[in-house]
């Protein structure tokens, strides 16, 4: 049996059609109710609906064989888990945003909101700059707005976030898109359904490209 972590919503959802494209269908997963996890014996395949931030986590420890996470998540967190190929899906950005009109002051240390502290912290880092990590959870937009932080470090998909909240990029840190992870061991020893799935999902993202 192979145990699949995917990430609850629309980006799972798409993820979850390539797997049933590659053979790895589940038809009970598309029933509408509240069940996290969906199993096809025929197939060999059981799924788990789970936070996309956890996926790398199941994955990790070997509560799943393998999932999907965000790129985000893999820097962030840097999981001991394989990254085996790059979905092409759920495809954003991690930038610096500010208020419009926003200048740095190099004498002042800077003020950071994010999620993605690490991330955060590697990329001034790498630049040579004093900042001071404000770690939140969520709506990061707000913290420039409220005078928090002078800068957020976050996620940009589509952009209208920033825009609605008057709040546009300064720098974009990495592109970020969804990846096939695997547990290291899983790999090992259920190589032949994994690498039957990432051969064909792999030409499912060529076919797309
Ligand atoms: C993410 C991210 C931005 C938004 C960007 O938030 O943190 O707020 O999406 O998307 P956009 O560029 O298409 O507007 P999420 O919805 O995950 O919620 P959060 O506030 O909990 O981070």
């Amino acid at each position: 049996m192979l145990n699949v972590a995917l990430p609850k919503g629309r980006l799972g959802e798409k993820v979850y059609s390539m797997f049933e494209r590659a053979g790895f269908e589940c038809p009970s997963i598309r029933e509408n109710n509240r069940k996290l996890i969906f199993e096809n014996e025929e197939c060999g395949v059981r799924y788990f609906w789970v936070k996309p931030s956890d996926v790398a986590i199941y994955v990790e420890r070997g509560a799943a064989d393998i999932g999907v996470a965000g790129k985000d998540i893999l820097l962030e967190y840097e999981p001991e888990v394989y990254e085996l190929l790059d979905l092409n899906t759920g495809k954003c950005r991690m930038a610096v945003a500010a208020k419009k009109g926003f200048r740095d002051n190099a004498a002042r240390t800077l003020r950071v909101a994010t999620k993605f502290s690490n991330i955060a912290g590697d990329y001034y880092a790498s630049i040579g700059r004093d900042i001071d990590i404000i770690h939140l959870n969520g709506s990061i937009e707000i913290a420039p707005i409220l005078d928090l932080s002078d800068v957020i470090v976050d996620i940009v998909e589509t952009g209208t976030t920033l825009k609605e909240n008057d709040l546009e990029v300064i720098e974009t840190i990495v592109d970020i898109s969804a990846r096939l992870i695997a547990n290291k061991s899983s790999f090992k020893f259920k190589n032949e359904p994994i690498e039957r799935l990432v051969k064909s999902l792999a030409m499912q993202v060529e076919e797309k490209k």
